[in-house]
């Protein structure tokens, strides 16, 4: 038997759903470490994996490490990421929380068409239930709004959908705050997608917004989708060495997901991978304290641009 070397339940746990329904059995109460399921498919987030016995592998670890959130999208393969979810994870594990995204097509290796209409939503909704074999998804994301669609439209769609009980929660991605305020006039929105890490800090008053309003925020690329962010934290953990704050026994992506835990309760990121072992040591990063002097000194790697503080 494999030996357990990393919980995702040291994160702690968050409870995601409306205030209201928080006692009630539509509140969902995960780990604070998920798992993002893109990366289990082939090159440019295209066709099936190179090797897939490892991404069913991969996604089987997440969940014996106690991973309960795993997010992924019909557009990731397409369909690929969904269809391995479900062959390597049924029958699902008890407070297993699926939260899958439709509104942006994947057309081609790196190629992606907006399509958010009331029309498309319920077909991608209808696939996405087939290919997780679900009566009904867990958190329904909006993938982007869609600029030649009304936003109201498509939220409406998802409130429906909701109304029907095919969706238990409805929530956004790669959003504005005015889209959350205007979504929230339709539908409890629960959590919202966007890119973030404590290098790629545009969405800052947005996870801020989330936090008041109790929103769970989906940090996607939180290790920076190893570029700049990876770069900077290489760089900022050799300055934490040279001060003799080496003792965090962390590789910098580990520290870059323990900035994430500590910088809000309401963030659970998502680290990707299409890796056990890489999976291993992200989950390993749940268990990790960093001192109040490292996280400063992160937080003051890329300053909020005031610009964007509407
Ligand atoms: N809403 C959206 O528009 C949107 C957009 C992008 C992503 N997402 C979601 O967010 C999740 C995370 O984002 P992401 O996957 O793009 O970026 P990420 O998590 O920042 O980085 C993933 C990259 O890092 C590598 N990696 C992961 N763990 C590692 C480790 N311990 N050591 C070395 N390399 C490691 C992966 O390669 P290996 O496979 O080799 O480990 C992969 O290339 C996605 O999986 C997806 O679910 C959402």
């Amino acid at each position: 038997m494999t030996q357990i070397t990393a919980s995702a339940a040291a994160a702690g746990t968050f409870t995601i759903g409306p205030s209201t329904d928080q006692a009630t059995e539509q509140a969902l109460t995960v780990n604070r470490l998920g798992y993002g399921a893109m990366r289990i498919t082939g090159e440019g987030i295209w066709g099936p994996p190179k090797d897939k016995p490892a991404a069913l592998a991969t996604l089987r670890r997440a969940v014996e490490l106690n991973v309960n959130l795993i997010d992924t999208a019909d557009s990731y393969g397409p369909n690929v990421s969904e269809e391995l979810i479900a062959e390597a994870l049924l029958p699902y594990p008890a407070g297993l929380v699926i939260a899958t995204k439709g509104g942006w097509e994947r057309v081609g290796p790196g190629k992606w068409t907006h399509n958010a209409s009331p029309k498309h939503l319920v077909a991608a909704l209808e696939g996405s239930l087939q290919r997780l074999r679900l009566d009904r998804i867990d958190i329904y994301q909006l993938h982007v709004p869609d600029p030649a669609v009304s936003f109201e439209a498509s939220i409406e769609t998802l409130a429906r959908l909701r109304d029907e009980g095919k969706i238990r929660h409805v929530a956004l991605s790669n959003v504005t705050r005015e889209h959350i305020q205007r979504a929230q006039k339709i539908v409890p929105i629960v959590s919202v997608q966007n890119r973030y890490s404590f290098a790629d800090r545009e969405s800052d008053f947005i996870l801020d917004y989330c936090e008041q309003q109790g929103i769970a925020f989906f940090p996607w690329a939180p290790l920076g989708q190893m570029r700049e962010a990876h770069e900077a934290i290489e760089k900022e953990a050799e300055v934490l060495r040279m001060n003799g704050a080496d003792a965090l026994h962390a590789s910098p992506l580990q520290v870059a997901l323990a900035w994430l835990l500590k910088r809000s309760k309401v963030i659970i990121p998502i680290p990707g991978t299409s890796s056990a072992k890489h999976l291993e040591e992200n989950v390993a990063a749940a268990s990790l304290q960093l001192p109040q002097d490292a996280y400063d000194r992160l937080s003051a790697v890329v300053p909020p641009p005031a610009s964007l503080r509407n």
